[in-house]
């Protein structure tokens, strides 16, 4: 496979039992929480659009109805809008199902991020490709994807996008060992750790949601066996392609630096969305002086 064969898959998986946001998932998946006024893996799925990546593979569980939903057309409610001439709603409605070409592919067994990717072998085969973690939302003002995937075709290798994050936030990621690559805006990858304890931590930067990675990410989770948790890692798959030379081998780091919403835990997903509607210019002038007011009370 040579190094530049260009990317256009991206996998995102979204099999996660979202427990953390019992009971609303229990019949629902996370990934179609509302973050404002679109679920959380629409934004996902538009900035892999706009990158360029418009062939997206979801990984599944059980609870998939609502995203293959979601994604798909709605002909009844979209004649009915345009008998109303309502074009607001109507463009909105229309937009989850323009965003590219989606896949579906379940993960039957829970074992982890690792195996989840796993999962999408037989649909990308032998070429590079995007991994996007839902929980992580990037701002679409500010470029992460289109920079890894860059690097990627640069490299051969597999990309990682890394933030600097305080020393005792690092074990709730994974964390990577660099230094820097002369000339260059991205750094090499020596070693990468899945949720070290703050004190075993080589660096403060930890891996955000965003993946692009050689094929060859394969062949070595199958021979992962599990790690942290019990489950199979992708970190310590990446682990071993950063110490590996040659064909697949390599994996390389983008720092970024702008906006990232994590929409992970109760309280980041309340934080996402207030800091998300406040900037949209429908809602944000109303919602920022209410939040003054309300603020002032407390
Ligand atoms: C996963 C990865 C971790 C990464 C994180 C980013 O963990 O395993 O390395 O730092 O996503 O959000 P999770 O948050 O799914 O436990």
């Amino acid at each position: 496979m040579p190094a530049t064969t260009p990317i256009t898959k991206a996998v995102i998986p979204a099999a996660g039992l979202g427990t953390r946001f019992l009971p609303a998932t229990k019949a629902m998946p996370k990934e179609m929480l509302p973050v404002v006024d679109r679920p959380a893996i629409q934004y996902v799925v538009a900035e892999a659009a706009r990158a360029g990546l418009d062939n997206v593979l979801v990984i599944t569980g059980r609870s998939k109805r609502a995203l293959e939903d979601h994604f798909d057309r709605v002909p009844t409610l979209e004649a009915a809008l345009e008998e109303k001439g309502d074009e607001k709603k109507l463009s909105a409605v229309r937009e989850a199902s323009c965003l590219g070409d989606i896949h579906y592919v379940r993960q039957r067994d829970p074992k982890g991020l690792g195996h989840a990717v796993l999962c999408a072998e037989r649909h990308v085969g032998d070429e590079p490709f995007a991994v996007l973690l839902g929980d992580d939302l990037i701002d679409e003002r500010d470029e992460l994807l289109g920079e890894m995937i860059r690097v990627q075709q640069a490299t051969g290798g597999s990309v990682v996008a890394l933030m600097e994050v305080p020393a005792e936030a690092i074990s709730a990621y994974g964390c990577a060992d660099v230094t820097p690559v002369e000339g260059e805006s991205y750094v090499q990858v020596h070693g990468l750790v899945e949720k070290p304890a703050p004190e075993d931590a080589p660096s403060n930067l930890a891996i955000i949601g965003r993946y692009v990675l050689h094929p060859a990410v394969f062949e070595v989770l199958k021979e992962t066996g599990p790690g942290r948790g019990g489950e199979i890692q992708l970190t310590d798959a990446l682990q071993t392609l950063a110490k590996r030379e040659g064909e697949g081998g390599g994996v390389y780091g983008v720092v970024f630096r702008g906006r990232r919403y994590d929409t992970g835990d109760k309280l980041s997903y309340l934080k996402a969305v207030v800091t998300l509607a406040s900037e949209r210019d429908d809602l944000g002038p109303e919602l920022r002086s209410w939040l003054g007011e309300f603020v002032a009370e407390f």
